[in-house]
């Protein structure tokens, strides 16, 4: 019998908000057309700004995001985006596409942009081709309130007043797309480009170095060993590549063998999030410092007629559970865990929005989104979780996967995923409270007739939550019957006992 015994009374620590943060970059359509359409577009905008995704994306409370980049942001010279935008470089995104970059959007366009969102900017810097000169004129630029040549030029450029940066990662892959370097250079180049991102005025800055691809675990090591002292989180990416990297696989063309090895690689975030905190509790036991998931998501191949560069994909019932299966390892882990950035917003990789022209469709990913916001700074509850296995050709993976937690207000919800592509799955939830008793249980489910289920411009609600109904009270806690391939959000009241 599968069963959730839920400890309501042990709670293990604040989820942070910002593990259900985004990542934006200058790629294919994300910030152009998915953002930003300018002022003088028939797309209703607000400063250039779509309104629709505004919309969209203020209503998952989308708490924090990451730009410009990604490879780009090793390649990004912010000075080309600030200033009169007819008169800013044209410059070739090398890494994506090799189009015209007019940067139109630029910094300001930026803050105005998480302004717009209610989020935390999180700017990440250029370590792989930039200067350290470069980099420090930036933070200088956007936070600093006193008299220099930056303030100068910020306040020429039509901003009076500094933002509030708080997040900057110091470059991106940098063993990678970003330098192509080893974890000893690296760190030293950290150690030394950190010191210029400073703190002026009342701005505190949380600074983020480049962490590890994937199972790397001698650059974590490493850059903890040389560097974990003057960081306050260390970024790490993991992509579910279904079919691999070289042969990524459909996003809508799979079989149920393929959905179970894509789910087993989600599943995969659990144990890099474990083996590279352990390595980082070596050096930091008190978990000072963060790990940051800043990039995760599903990368299929491109829809096809599309830019290869643009990395433009549907998104399916199968990529809902990715998202609710990591996003319930990240709330497990939120010790340690305290940022994740979902790749990417808006037309890349498991984008939450898709758009076409003036339309714009939610994907099943965005709903995941919505349904788990309420697990967003509410408390991570201790629970045991006894699931039966998903076997498929002599491999198994945990049929089920959750976590809960309590708001301020004392509500308690439970995030549920059926893995299972074919059956149905009791689940017994033990409600273990000295406090309180169950009085009522309400759910909401997000699944459909079909594992490739989507969304598209022709029909845009074909995947969408429902109510979930068929939940059995009992003495001590409940019985559902959570259907296959489905992620179940239930919220419980709880009322203290007399
Ligand atoms: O998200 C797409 C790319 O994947 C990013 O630019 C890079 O950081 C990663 O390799």
């Amino acid at each position: 019998m599968n069963r959730l015994i839920l400890n309501a009374d042990i709670k293990r620590g604040k989820i942070d908000k910002n593990i259900y943060g985004h990542f934006s970059e200058h790629l294919g359509r994300c910030i152009y057309e998915g953002y930003w359409v300018g002022e003088d577009s028939p797309i209703p905008n607000t400063r250039g700004i779509r309104n629709d995704v505004v919309e969209a994306l203020r209503k998952i409370r989308i708490p924090v995001l990451r730009w410009p980049g990604g490879c780009f942001a090793d390649e990004y010279h912010w000075k080309d985006g600030v200033g009169p935008r007819e008169k800013r470089v044209r410059m070739i995104n090398t890494h994506w596409g090799g189009v015209v970059e007019n940067n139109h959007f630029g910094t300001h366009e930026f803050f105005d942009l998480c302004e717009q969102l209610g989020a935390e900017p999180y700017i990440c810097g250029n370590v792989g081709s930039g200067t350290v000169h470069e980099m420090q004129q930036w933070v200088e630029y956007m936070t600093f309130d006193g008299e220099s040549p930056m303030t100068t030029w910020r306040k020429e450029n039509g901003r009076e007043e500094p933002w509030k940066l708080k997040y900057f990662g110091v470059g991106n892959e940098n063993w990678g797309c970003g330098g192509r370097m080893r974890p000893e250079y690296y760190a030293d180049l950290y150690r030394r480009y950190q010191t210029y991102v400073r703190d002026y005025s009342r701005n505190r800055i949380y600074k983020i170095a480049c962490g590890p691809s994937v199972d790397d675990y001698n650059w974590t090591d490493v850059l903890m060993k040389r560097a974990g002292e003057y960081m306050d989180g260390l970024s790490l990416h993991y992509y579910v590549f279904p079919g691999g990297r070289a042969n990524k696989g459909s996003a809508l063309d799979f079989t149920s063998e393929e959905w179970f090895v894509t789910l087993k690689k989600a599943l995969y975030m659990e144990e890099l999030i474990r083996k590279h905190s352990t390595i980082m509790d070596k050096y930091d036991p008190e978990k000072r410092v963060a790990l940051i998931v800043d990039e995760w998501g599903a990368w299929h191949d491109v829809e096809l007629g599309t830019n290869p560069g643009f990395l433009y994909q549907q998104n399916s019932l199968r990529d809902a559970l990715i998202a609710g299966v990591t996003l319930n390892i990240f709330n497990n882990h939120c010790d340690r865990v305290r940022m994740a950035n979902i790749a990417q917003t808006i037309n890349v990789l498991q984008a939450v929005i898709l758009t076409r022209e003036e339309e714009m469709l939610l994907t099943p990913t965005y709903h995941v989104f919505e349904m788990y916001k309420v697990h967003q700074d509410a408390q991570l509850l201790d629970f045991n979780l006894v699931s039966e296995d998903y076997e498929v050709e002599n491999d198994s993976i945990p049929a089920v996967t959750a976590s809960a937690s309590m708001t301020d207000e004392g509500e308690v919800n439970v995030s549920l995923c059926n893995l299972r592509h074919d059956k149905n799955v009791k689940l017994r939830c033990v409600f273990n409270s000295i406090k309180s008793n169950i009085s009522n249980v309400t759910g909401r489910i997000l699944t459909s007739d079909a594992l490739n289920a989507h969304n598209t411009f022709e029909e845009k609600n074909r995947v969408r939550p429902k109510e979930f109904g068929n939940i059995e009270l009992l003495n001590d806690g409940f019985e559902i019957c959570l259907p296959h391939s489905s992620v179940v959000l239930l919220t419980i009241d709880v009322r203290d006992k007399q």
